[in-house]
């Protein structure tokens, strides 16, 4: 196994370098250099600097020699452009992508994914399933996912032992669950719950003892399917760790009419019953908190969620597959809440973030003609902010903003590198320049050879994928 360290290799990446500058606004780089050390960290961005100048400028200002460097050049149509980073997917439900069939959010948890999930516990299944999910995920592009496991704490610690293993930076959950949930799969106890949710945190502090790869987080995996004592200790717990909590919010009319029934004001000590209060009552709203959906928040529970900085997994794909509804991304966006995309796999049917951003533009033009009489224009999102939250958004809701997401002296590479088809003038597209549903023909505009791979990418277009300077994934 390749590790980042002083046995790695210093890489000079040399071509077109796209990447968001804000929320509205792609920075395109041409015949530009990036310049990564061993630990994987990007110390020089040189614009109009071609290979020669490079060596000439570029290696001996850092004191690299010339044979010490692996030089990765973007052919004519290729782009290096950030990792995608998926702020919310089960790792556990990767063989029940696209089996869904009408079911909505609650019979389908029954019907589908508890079992399936339950399944797991069986060490052989989920080596194959979560092996799998690794690969299929960095095929894709994503350099980082914040995971759902399940309840199995063994299986759960095999996923984080696996991402660190493939080199792919994950946030790994091992799910709490204590009540509403069939017997074959169910924690006990709270405090069964908490002492298998520390035994895991245990293990990956022991795998990735700087958290640099691999971080535990703390999963309630929704409020209905967990008791107030539950929630209020891993709560607690998350004050004492100072980790990262995940969980699902305002998914679906029947599972918010369950939390408002099932956690009422005289139990919780909250306000009201909504379900942003309820979590909050139990301190888990909070700065490093990933709420899974909002799709049917209040103006007051949004304000809350402000208040407290939790971010938000917009997992638009989810939301449509399960008729769950369309969630309002730029009224949460305009109220200041940091949101990223999320697949929702295997709510969402796809393992791909690029199907995640896609979606995310349609859903926002769902809602635009629903908003303010129809056709609000400000809902739409474009291909530029599906982007942002892809890669920017998603690098705050989980945590890493200021080291990934963007090509800026300090972050870390952690990038892909995009190849479109060019076009030849016999009509034809050759070998390497395979480029799936993506054919550029040489006229368009970069902006537009962008959206064309937003609209119709795929895996076929992500040549190679690197996670801290390592390379971890090859298109062959
Ligand atoms: N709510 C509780 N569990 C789940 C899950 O596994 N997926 C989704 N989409 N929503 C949930
Ligand atoms: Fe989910």
């Amino acid at each position: 196994v390749q590790r980042n360290g002083p046995d790695a290799r210093r890489k000079l990446f040399l071509g077109s370098f796209v990447h968001c500058k804000a929320l509205d606004e792609l920075e395109y780089l041409h015949n530009a250099a990036v310049a990564v050390d061993k630990e994987g960290t990007i110390v020089a961005v040189e614009r109009e600097c071609d290979e020669v100048r490079a060596r000439e400028t570029v290696l001996p200002r850092l004191g690299w020699g010339e044979d010490e460097v692996e030089v990765v050049k973007a052919r004519e149509g290729q782009f290096f452009f950030p990792g995608f980073i998926d702020t919310h997917l089960h790792a556990s439900q990767y063989p029940n992508v696209g089996i869904f069939g009408k079911s909505t959010l609650l019979d389908w948890l029954n019907t589908y994914t508890f079992p399936l999930e339950a399944s797991l516990a069986d060490p052989a299944r989920a080596r194959q399933v979560y092996a799998r999910v690794i690969r299929k995920t960095l095929s894709h592009g994503t350099t980082c996912a914040a995971y759902y496991a399940t309840i199995d704490v063994p299986s759960t610690n095999l996923l984080a032992d696996l991402c660190l293993a493939a080199g792919q930076r994950a946030l790994v959950g091992r799910v709490c669950m204590d009540q509403l949930s069939p017997d074959y799969y169910r924690d006990a106890t709270p405090e069964s719950s908490l002492a298998y949710t520390r035994a895991s945190i245990a293990h990956i502090r022991t795998i990735d003892p700087s958290l640099s790869l691999i971080r535990p987080i703390i999963t309630p995996r929704f409020a209905p399917s967990c008791s107030l004592p539950l929630l209020r200790q891993l709560g607690a717990l998350a004050q004492e760790t100072r980790l990262p909590i995940q969980t699902h919010i305002s998914e679906n009319p029947s599972e918010i009419a369950l939390v408002q029934q099932l956690f009422p004001p005289s139990a919780t000590g909250a306000p009201d019953n909504s379900y942003a209060s309820v979590y909050d009552a139990a301190g888990l709203l909070t700065e490093r908190t990933i709420l899974a959906h909002a799709v049917h928040l209040t103006d007051a529970e949004a304000d809350l969620v402000a208040a407290r900085g939790a971010k938000i997994s917009h997992c638009p794909c989810s939301n449509s597959a399960l008729a769950s509804g369309a969630a309002r991304v730029r009224w949460l966006l305009d109220r200041g809440i940091v949101c990223g995309l999320g697949t929702d796999m295997s709510g969402g049917f796809s393992p791909s973030v690029l199907e995640a951003a896609r979606h995310a533009v349609l859903v926002s033009r769902h809602v635009s003609f629903t908003t303010a009489g129809g056709n609000s224009e400000r809902e739409k999102l474009s291909v530029e902010e599906v982007l942002f939250l892809a890669t920017r958004g998603g690098a705050e809701v989980v945590g890493l903003e200021g080291r990934v997401g963007k090509f800026e002296v300090g972050m870390e590479w952690d990038a892909q590198l995009v190849g479109l088809g060019v076009v030849g003038e016999d009509g034809g597209v050759g070998g390497e320049d395979e480029g799936g549903n993506v054919d550029v023909f040489g006229w368009e505009s970069w902006p537009d050879r962008v959206a064309k791979w937003v609209y119709n990418g795929d895996d076929r277009n992500t040549k190679r994928v690197w996670v801290r300077g390592r390379l971890v994934h090859e298109r062959r």
